[in-house]
Order: C-alpha cells, then sequence, then structure tokens
C-alpha cells in the first residue's frame, strides 16, 4: 500500500511502522490515523508479520501529539467525534490487535503519542525521549484512552500528577514509574526492539494472541479476567501450536510452531 505520512517495512517476520512527519514532530492528523489503522489492519493479516514495532522518524519525536491545527475550532459535538473515531480506529484497535505491538519511543511522545505508545502491547524509550499528557495546558483533557491506560500503567496517583501538572517526564523516570521496559540509546533503540521482537517470535504467536486477549480482559468493563482467562487456556488445547509445543518438548527439539 502506498501511503503519504507513514513507512513500513517488514523484514524476517518483524515489520516496522515509521510515522513520517518530521517537520511536525510527527503530530497525528486524521490522515495519519486513517494510514496507521489501514497500516495495522493489513500487518495484522499478513502471514509474513509476526511482530510489530511502531516509531518515529527523525531523532526529536515519537509523535508530539494530535495535531492542534487540526481541532482548534471545533464544536463539542466535533471534539467527542474525534475521541470517539480515534479510539476505534488506531488506540483500541492496536491494543485490541492479535499481532504483538513493541512502541519504541524515540524521543517526545506526548498527547495522542504516548496515548498511541501506551496502546502498544508495551513500550521502550530512547534516553533522549520525553513524555506526558500535556492536554489540560490546551484547556481539553486526553482523549484517546490516556486517562484510562496513564493510570493503569503508573498507578492512579503519578497519572493524576502527570496529567494535571500538564509536565514531562524524561525516560529514566518512566522506566521507574513502568511506563516503559527498557531505556538505551537512540542508536540502540530498533536494535533492542527487534532483539525482543525476535524473541517474542520465537513463541507460539496463537498463544500469545490468547494471552493479549486475556490481559486486556482484566482492563475491560464488565469482562472478568479470570474467566477470559479460562476460556483462553482451554483454546489453546485445540491448536496445532499446542500439539507441536508439548511434542516439541517431550522430544526435547526445539518446536516448530505452524501458527495455528
Ligand atoms: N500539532 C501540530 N503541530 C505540531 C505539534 C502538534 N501536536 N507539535 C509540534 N508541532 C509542529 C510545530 O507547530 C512546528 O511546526 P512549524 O515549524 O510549522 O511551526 C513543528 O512541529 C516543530 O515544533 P516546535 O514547537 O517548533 O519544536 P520545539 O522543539 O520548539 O518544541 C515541543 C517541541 C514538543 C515541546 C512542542 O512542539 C510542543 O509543545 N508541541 C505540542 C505538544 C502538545 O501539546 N501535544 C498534545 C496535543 S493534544
Amino acid at each position: 500500500m502506498n501511503y503519504q505520512n507513514i513507512l513500513v517495512d517488514t523484514q524476517d517476520g518483524v515489520s516496522t511502522i515509521t510515522i513520517n512527519r518530521p517537520s511536525k514532530l510527527n503530530a497525528l492528523n486524521k490522515e495519519t490515523i486513517q494510514e496507521l489503522h489501514d497500516a495495522f489492519k493489513d500487518l495484522d493479516g499478513d502471514s509474513e508479520t509476526l511482530v510489530i514495532i511502531i516509531t518515529g522518524s527523525g531523532e526529536k519525536a515519537f509523535v508530539a501529539g494530535a495535531d492542534i491545527s487540526e481541532f482548534a475550532d471545533y464544536s463539542v459535538s466535533q471534539g467527542e467525534q474525534l475521541a470517539a473515531q480515534g479510539q476505534a480506529l488506531l488506540f483500541d484497535f492496536v491494543a485490541h490487535l492479535s499481532t504483538p505491538v513493541i512502541a519504541a519511543v524515540n524521543g517526545f511522545a506526548l498527547g495522542g503519542g504516548l496515548e498511541l505508545a501506551m496502546s502498544a502491547h508495551f513500550r521502550i524509550a530512547s534516553d533522549n525521549a520525553k513524555m506526558g499528557l500535556p492536554e489540560v495546558s490546551l484547556g481539553v483533557i486526553p482523549g484517546y484512552g490516556g486517562t484510562q491506560r496513564l493510570p493503569q500503567l503508573v498507578g492512579k496517583g503519578r497519572a493524576m500528577e502527570m496529567i494535571m501538572t500538564a509536565g514531562m517526564i524524561d525516560a529514566e523516570t518512566a522506566a521507574q514509574y513502568g511506563l516503559v521496559n527498557h531505556v538505551t540509546s537512540q542508536d540502540e533503540l530498533i536494535p533492542l526492539a527487534e532483539k525482543l521482537a525476535g524473541k517474542i517470535k520465537r513463541n507460539s504467536l496463537v498463544a500469545i494472541n490468547a494471552a493479549i486477549a486475556a490481559i486486556n480482559a482484566g482492563y475491560e468493563d464488565g469482562e472478568n479476567g479470570f474467566d477470559t482467562e479460562i476460556t483462553e487456556f482451554g483454546r489453546c488445547f485445540g491448536t496445532a501450536d499446542f500439539k507441536e509445543g508439548t511434542q516439541a518438548f517431550l522430544e526435547k527439539r526445539k518446536p516448530q510452531f505452524p501458527g495455528k
């Protein structure tokens, strides 16, 4: 597919999506959100893609937020629609994707940028990264899931402080808070994401899909994560991956997962 604002590259089972509007610090305009949706959907259905990495182009920003120039004159209903559409197309979509998604945060991840990173299944960051939800400094609140995912990741008190002060935290603090799992130099960021992707793709992706569904269920209203875990656990027993994984263990060899 041809995209204006993103780049997609697939190698050895790992697809990297790079948001590519560096002159606007990779801010998420509507077109970019739609392109990201299309790319994630496409890669999720692509048998060559086992893991997805999302990052930003340039050395300064992952994503500096939603594109402020697009919504500055919006009405109440347009604002609500902006948040609803964005959540459905991109943020919830990525959080529930069956293919594992790693965010490689290579610089500023602000507002919608941090919300996108938080929608990924986990995050790593370069040591120059700065993260925050500065929306209240613009007279608005996070609308792409930030009020929910930030407290889930860092705890309610820290999320309250970050959102109320509109401040930024550095990569080390983000690691201390549990917002990112690892911090490395900018040069090492993508190699580290690829190394982690390499470890993931050796495992059963069918089982990983089940784990994503069970973990997410614990954070969904009206769902019982333990019940989902029981169902998904049982479902694994009917997969070819389970037969291969257990057989390979008993035969003392490495499994070759068929991925179904
Ligand atoms: N939406 C639209 N454009 C944005 C943007 C955003 N969220 N963030 C940055 N840009 C644009 C700037 O307008 C500027 O464009 P221009 O060169 O055409 O004027 C360009 O990106 C570079 O940004 P600039 O502000 O000049 O860089 P800086 O190094 O001085 O500051 C930031 C970097 C990240 C601190 C600053 O850009 C910023 O505060 N951005 C907005 C962050 C935000 O509030 N995000 C939440 C949105 S809900």
